[in-house]
């Protein structure tokens, strides 16, 4: 029985993860789900967009899935709540595979996972003003435990995955502290890991050859802003937003998502891709143990994608619910 922590958020997230809720029931395993707020709603109602509450229910689930939420107007007060969850459970891992689908929207024989490091570096928070305004600065933090444990996330899943390469991807001809840090302690890891190769690149390389080959690349493993840009870029590889999903790995607890976010022009619309979501929900059963139920649901939305029974972000004219009904079938 897992127990699956449900977090709709705002705009199209309560669509599509109901669309997720339906596949995960459709599959033969037990499940008990329990829904969660979060967002710009919930901070209408509650004053916070992300209760403590919430994160009680995702602390004490097998896993949670989440929809998106929507980033209101400035408000004095008002914080992020995807950045306080991935903070306050320390989700240190962000996964985004990145795999081609039979569409013509995305490229073939791509079959790689970007492990991003997701609580530190540029993202760190650490930022003040100085000369009046004039001088605006933000401190880029790694530390050796955060690399330690993101660089042997990365291994593991290349071991799990029978992946021959991981490269560590780095800036450290120039950010020679940061950097250096996060290089040497990815080299002392893979020599413990000597089953797998590993290979460095310098981050605009890196950029660089996503574009003009991809196949090349298995894990790349790198650090927080580095890996936010390239799983972006890498994504629209194959066949952008309405069918890219993350994982948030910690040691306690693990939220899995789409990639995008409230969509607000499409709520109501049917024009939602739930792909997305689906996949994150596949990603989800993969990391609980269930390898060969996320692969049914990940070959059943590949199936439907090939065949043509497409949303109309891909170019095709069904509605959300007809594109769940279809992978439902296709079960
Ligand atoms: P967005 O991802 O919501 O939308 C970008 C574009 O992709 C839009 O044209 C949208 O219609 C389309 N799109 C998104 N999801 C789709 C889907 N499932 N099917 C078909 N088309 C889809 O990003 P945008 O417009 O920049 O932001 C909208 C709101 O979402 C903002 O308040 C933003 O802050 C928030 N956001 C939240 C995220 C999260 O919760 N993780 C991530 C990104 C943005
Ligand atoms: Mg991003």
């Amino acid at each position: 029985m897992h127990r699956i922590c449900l977090l709709p958020g705002d705009g199209i997230g309560p669509e599509v993860i109901s669309c997720a809720e339906q596949v995960l029931s459709a599959l033969p395993l037990e499940f008990e789900f329990s829904h969660a707020e979060i967002g710009y709603e919930t901070y209408q109602h509650l004053g916070t967009p992300l209760p403590d509450a919430t994160l009680e229910k995702i602390r004490t689930a097998s896993a949670a899935l989440f929809g998106a939420v929507t980033t209101p107007p400035n408000i004095q007060g008002y914080f992020s709540p995807v950045v306080r969850m991935r903070q306050s459970l320390d989700l240190y891992a962000n996964l985004r595979p990145i795999r081609s689908i039979p569409h013509a929207s995305s490229r073939p024989g791509i079959d790689l996972i970007i492990v991003r490091e997701n609580t530190e570096g540029l993202y760190s928070g650490i930022e003040r003003l100085e000369d009046d305004g004039n001088r605006a600065i933000t401190e880029r933090v790694i530390t050796r435990k955060g690399s330690e444990r993101i660089i042997r996330k990365a291994f593991e899943i290349a071991r799990q995955k029978n992946r021959k390469t991981v490269h560590l991807v780095h800036k450290a001809n120039v950010l020679r502290q940061t950097c250096g840090l996060f290089r040497s302690v990815g080299l002392e890891i893979a020599k413990e890991n000597s089953d797998i190769e590993m290979r460095e690149m310098l981050v605009d390389t890196c950029a660089m050859e996503l574009v003009r080959a991809p196949e090349q690349f298995e894990v790349i493993v790198t650090t927080n802003l580095f890996g936010d840009i390239l799983s972006d870029e890498a994504s629209m590889l194959v066949g952008g937003l309405g069918v890219a999903s993350s994982g948030n790995i910690g040691a306690d607890a693990a939220v899995f998502e789409p990639v995008h976010g409230s969509a607000p022009t499409l709520v109501g619309t049917g024009k939602a891709n739930p792909i997305a979501t689906i996949l994150a929900a596949a990603m989800m059963l993969d990391h609980l143990g269930e390898k060969e139920q996320a692969l049914r649901l990940q070959i059943a939305v590949e199936s439907s994608i090939a065949e043509g029974q497409l949303t109309s972000d891909l170019g095709g004219v069904l509605t959300t619910d007809q594109a769940t009904k279809n992978i439902i079938q296709r079960l």
